[in-house]
């Protein structure tokens, strides 16, 4: 198809914040249209990819490389990238912006208050990381930096996850990215 268009979504936000929920749900409304993509999810890299690598800021951006590296291989072949990693330091998120290229690159913060996310604690790690068992825990012991102006910001503790993906959705019809 010659008028595919490329692009990465690129969800960062502390665990729990809804970044792995909003790239499933995006991945449902690309189907929708029949656009083929990929999801480059943290979680998932880190059991193949990026396996071996922990949460010390050198594996983190080393893990985030390589998310960047595959999202803009698949990007640059016209294919839409969704990636779902906390990616906390910006300075990574800048340099994988600038190597996919601002046209084509989507940052989406996915925002809820700390508090919020240690009161949901979905796989119970907040709590671990408060009692010091997990170490360098991003949002408790170890430094998130947000977004200084992100194409879009969503707020999950006060938004549906439709809410969410509309506003996203209207950004790329913005942008060009996908046709409805
Ligand atoms: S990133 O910082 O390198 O972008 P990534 O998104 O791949 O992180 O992985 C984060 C996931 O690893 C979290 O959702 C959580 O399930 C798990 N995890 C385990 N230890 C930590 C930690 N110390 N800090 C953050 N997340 C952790």
């Amino acid at each position: 198809m010659a008028d595919r268009i490329g692009f990465t979504v690129w969800f960062t936000g502390l665990s729990g914040a809804g970044k792995s929920t909003l790239a499933e749900a995006l991945s449902e409304r690309l189907k929708a249209i029949e656009a083929a993509h990929e999801i480059l999810d943290g979680d998932v890299v880190r059991t193949n990819l990026s396996k071996g690598l922990g949460f010390s800021k050198e594996d983190r951006d080393t893990n985030i490389r390589r998310i960047g590296f595959v999202a803009n291989l698949l990007t640059s072949h016209g294919v839409p990238v969704i990636t779902a990693a906390i990616s906390p330091y910006r300075a990574i998120r800048d340099e994988i912006r600038k190597l996919i290229g601002d046209d084509k690159f989507v940052e989406v913060h996915v925002h809820a208050p700390v508090e919020v996310l240690i009161e949901r604690d979905t796989k119970g790690l907040y709590k671990k990381a408060i009692a010091g068992e997990i170490k360098e825990f991003t949002g408790i012991s170890d430094p998130y930096e947000e977004p200084e102006d992100p194409h879009v910001k969503v707020h999950t503790h006060e938004q549906t996850i439709e809410e969410s993906l509309d506003e996203i959705w209207k950004h790329l019809v913005e942008r060009g990215l996908v046709k409805e």
